[in-house]
């Protein structure tokens, strides 16, 4: 049910919607974009972020809620664990039982290796299972990898590490094909080919997809062929602690059951993170697109045993949350709803950007017509504009909807607005984060030995902003490429004895930077849920 306001503004946009159908918005130049960035994009909000005091980091800024977490103790500190008593022993541990874990599991398994996942949740219950709007590969004739490398380096600001980049657009067609052959079911023509569509920032047409829940397609493949491999899987045990031999390699990690609350011992001979995102730490307040665990635990472990963090002020808020109703409050509205036609318009119904500019510029643009501009709807939990829906049905002829987004089209009729025939609001959402672990171009840390990192947990991959379907992509080139590599790599190692000594001494640089804290860390649940431990 839409407010007064709202319905005056609507007939406002069907008031213009004739005119506007069939024209394009400009583009913005560069230095247009440089502008509204710096002015409008939370990321230049000084206020949103500290600066961290340890580690390899240390006079970086990070998000507050993140450099908190920098700055916790370890829940392993001063607690005496028999190391010794081994409860897994494994080739490859696998942390995170997402996209990219049982892609790395499954690739690991089929390279012969003892291999293990553990997730604090249930494998499954990630990110990748919420990703809607699809997956890019240049496949298609007129395309190819350099030209998507160029669309998604230039999308990221030019910061993406060339060597992750460069594997990304390279193993993209392949990831597609072992996906297919899997049993994942892209939306295909009647020739059999599959349907691709353009994102923001793309030259060419190279979003596969699966309607408008890629993630839960790919998701549900992934997890049938982890269960069907029979990989053991240890659900709601999260891991707390990486461990490191003598010398300096990892040798697995500390775990907790979090229904026991009973720690336990995983040695292996290689760890692969694959924790996920941030978006559950909320920052700088915006409402979230984010699985519940995405609670930035990979980063944490990581940095704690002495990997680098990379791009880690640099986050991604999805130009389109949902702004109203307020119970799907900062939920996904796929990118592809733009590609499909329709245009963001203000509370006038004016076009005021083109509606497939990158992420981060169309988000600054949103928050500018809603701030400076006045421009925007309000809305119970704040304001938002419009993305005016009945576009697409107009465009693309009637039931396009139905057919192409139907998982937004269910969920926003069951709050009895019907996209056919009404705009909807939107308003930018904490959705990826950019930064995270640092890796070279084989997947593994220069830091820690044997340690690899594959997925959001990731930095530089994708530079400073990332285009839509690149992270469905780069789950499952890295998490493949990891599995890989940790099989091979566990077949040379041998590990010394697992130790603790680096949260001793991180404790040790925190004191000394005079950092207290009373808080733990990895956070594991986000903090409106937390129980006391
Ligand atoms: O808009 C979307 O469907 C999101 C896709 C992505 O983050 O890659």
């Amino acid at each position: 049910m839409f407010t007064t306001e709202m319905l005056e503004s609507v007939k406002k946009v069907e008031a213009t919607r004739a005119a506007r159908m069939g024209t394009e918005p400009e583009r913005m130049s560069a230095e247009e974009k440089d502008a509204l960035l710096k002015q409008y994009h939370p990321d230049y909000r000084e206020e949103g972020f500290d600066r961290i005091q340890v580690g390899p980091n240390a006079g970086q800024k990070a998000p507050r809620e993140l450099t908190a977490l920098l700055h916790s103790n370890s829940r392993l500190l001063h607690r005496n664990l028999d190391l010794t008593k081994i409860d897994y022993d494994v080739d490859v541990l696998v942390i995170g039982g997402g996209g990219a874990g049982a892609s790395a599991a499954i690739e690991a398994k089929a390279a012969g290796a003892d291999v293990m996942i553990v997730t604090k949740l249930r494998i499954g219950d990630a990110n990748t299972m919420m990703a809607e709007g699809g997956i890019q590969a240049a496949d298609k004739e007129n395309d190819s990898p350099v030209q998507h490398y160029l669309d998604a380096f230039g999308g990221g600001h030019f910061a993406a590490r060339p060597e992750l980049l460069r594997r990304l657009v390279m193993e993209a067609p392949d990831a597609i094909q072992w996906l297919n052959g899997l049993g994942v079911m892209f939306d295909k023509d009647e020739s059999g080919r599959m349907v691709t569509t353009h994102g923001g920032g793309t030259s060419r047409k190279r979003m596969h997809a699966c309607k408008d829940y890629t993630g839960a397609e790919i998701m549900r493949t992934l997890r049938d062929e982890v269960l069907n491999r029979k990989i053991p899987v240890a659900e709601f045990t999260s891991a707390v602690e990486l461990l490191k031999d003598e010398k300096g390699q990892v040798a697995g990690a500390v775990l907790l059951n979090m229904e026991t609350d009973d720690y336990l011992v995983a040695r292996a001979k290689t760890v692969i993170i694959a924790t996920g995102g941030a978006g559950r730490l909320h920052y700088q307040n915006f409402p979230t697109s984010n699985h519940y665990g995405a609670t930035a635990d990979g980063l944490v472990l990581g940095y704690r045993a002495g990997v680098p963090l990379l791009y880690q002020d640099t986050i991604q808020y999805h130009p389109t949350g949902v702004a109203y109703p307020s119970q799907i409050f900062g939920a996904l509205v796929t990118e592809k709803v733009r590609s499909l036609g329709a245009m963001l318009v203000n509370r006038e119904g004016e076009a005021f950007m083109h509606p497939l500019e990158t992420r981060d510029v169309a988000a600054a643009a949103i928050i500018r017509e809603c701030t400076q501009r006045g421009m925007g709807v309000t809305t119970p939990l704040g304001s938002g504009v419009w993305l005016d829906t009945p576009m697409i049905e107009l465009m693309g002829g009637e039931g396009t909807i139905e057919k192409r987004i139907p998982a937004m089209l269910r969920m926003y009729l069951n709050y009895d607005i019907d996209m056919r025939r009404q705009p909807i609001l939107v308003y930018p959402t904490l959705h990826y984060q950019n930064g995270g672990l640092e890796i070279g171009g084989d997947g593994f840390t220069k830091t820690v030995p044997n340690l690899l990192v594959a997925g959001e947990a990731v930095g530089g991959i994708h530079g400073r902003n990332r285009l839509m379907g690149n992270s469905l992509l780069d789950i499952i080139v890295f998490g493949r490429n990891a599995g890989k590599m940790a099989a091979a790599r566990a077949k040379e190692t041998v590990l010394g004895r697992p130790g603790l000594d680096h949260i001793t001494e991180y404790a040790r640089q925190l004191q000394a930077a005079g950092v207290e804290t009373e808080g733990v860390s990895p956070l594991l649940l986000p903090d409106y849920a937390r129980h006391e431990r």
